[in-house]
């Protein structure tokens, strides 16, 4: 047995939700380009869950239920209120979502009607949960959802308890729908794994939260706000990139598993950058972040991935740093409750093997003999 580091190259699932050939990205195959143009958020998420896009009626239904759920339980809401000061935002997602299963009384049900309908709860609840948590850290009351609205601008207005500029809600639809779904990403992955034990899909969705906090998968969009802070202004980046290069520093935003040649969603987050920093009058972090791209592209031949171009454009909406990997999991449940479906469908347990490479033959000594 001889194992594949990483699982490059390994194809682990058969899935009708996304795919990636020849560096295109299509949902239910759909090109991503023509979803980031013309489609809503709550349309991909109904695209990725049912295998087609919604009409006026399936959507309006869509958009009660999202309405009916968006509260969450107060005991989940009472809790994050317990939480430490300076609690990690990702912790704290991954910690209230795995609560909320306490309080609902179909959260062992597994017949399919079930699950998909905790899907659509889930969607409904994690950008409450996200924005209660950005609040109460700040010492403010949660914003109640509102009715009617879209999940970009409920979120919006959860956030800061105002109306949101139609601008902003546009932006952060369309970076929901670039970020709905990706094949078999390492959070999604996990998520399947769990499941395909049967358990529960919050505890899915708990497993992919985990496995999205990481700084090489979802982590990496605040690791890239945090690096332009650092950078602080375009004329230090040259200097900073050519540094971090020489000491084979990992560029974050930058590379990819799967695409070699360019991520295709990482062109709509830049072109977004570039009209929100010209809308606010700055275009530093743009500016800071074309020349980043130039030398890393230049340098080494990597380029720009989903989370790289994000980090500008959700600074640009006034979203705390800290939120950024949080709005990708408001996103990305999207998919992983595609995938947790599709998995419940046609399951089989998920149990690899690993290539053993410890001592052999090794004896017990007694523990006064050690
Ligand atoms: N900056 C500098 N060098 C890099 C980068 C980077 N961002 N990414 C890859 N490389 C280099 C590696 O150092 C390695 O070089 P070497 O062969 O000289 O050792 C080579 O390219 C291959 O890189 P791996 O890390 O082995 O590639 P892998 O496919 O395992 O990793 C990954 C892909 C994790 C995305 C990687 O490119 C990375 O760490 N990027 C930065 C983090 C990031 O942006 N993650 C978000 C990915 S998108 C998403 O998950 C939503």
């Amino acid at each position: 047995m001889t194992a594949t580091k990483g699982l490059e190259g390994i194809v682990a699932a058969t899935s009708s939700i996304s795919s990636i050939i020849d560096g295109v990205l299509t949902y239910r195959g759909i090109n991503i380009d023509e979803l980031a143009e013309h489609a809503s958020f709550e349309e991909v998420a109904y695209l990725l869950w049912y295998g087609k896009l919604p009409n006026r009626s399936e959507l309006a239904k869509l958009q009660e239920q999202l309405d009916e759920y968006a509260n969450v339980a107060a005991a989940v809401i009472e809790g994050i209120r317990l939480y430490p000061k300076g609690t990690n935002s990702m912790a704290a997602l991954r910690t209230a979502v795995s609560s909320l299963a306490l309080y609902d009384e179909s959260s062992n049900d597994m017949s399919q009607e079930a699950n998909q309908l905790k899907a659509i709860k889930l969607q409904a609840q994690l950008p409450t949960i996200v924005a209660a948590f950005a609040r109460i850290r700040e010492g403010k009351e949660p914003v109640a959802p509102k009715k009617g609205v879209s999940i970009a601008h409920n979120f919006l207005y959860m956030l800061t308890g105002e109306e949101p500029a139609d601008v902003a809600v546009k932006a952060l639809d369309q970076a929901l729908v670039l970020h709905a779904d990706h094949e078999l990403n390492a959070s999604t992955f996990a998520a399947r794994v769990t499941v395909a034990t049967l358990s529960d899909i919050y505890s899915g969705v708990t497993s992919a939260i985990g496995a999205l906090k990481g700084p090489l998968h979802g982590g990496a969009n605040e690791a890239v706000m945090v690096m332009l802070e650092e950078i602080g202004s375009t004329d230090k980046v040259e200097s900073f990139i050519t540094n971090a290069l020489a000491n084979k520093v990992k560029i974050m935003g930058f590379g990819h598993r799967v695409y070699k040649n360019g991520d295709p969603r990482a062109k709509h987050l830049q072109k977004m950058s570039r009209e929100l920093g010209k809308l606010t009058g700055n275009m530093e972090l743009y500016d800071m972040s074309v020349k980043i791209e130039d030398l890393v592209t230049g340098q080494k031949g990597l380029k720009p991935n989903v989370d790289f171009y994000s980090a500008s454009v959700y600074t640009a909406l006034q979203i705390p740093r800290d939120l950024f990997t949080p709005i990708f999991a408001i996103s990305r449940v999207s998919g992983w409750s595609a995938h947790i479906l599709e998995q419940y469908q046609d399951n089989r347990l998920i149990r690899p093997r690993a290539d053993y490479v410890g001592p052999v033959s090794a004896r017990y000594i007694p523990i006064d003999e050690r």
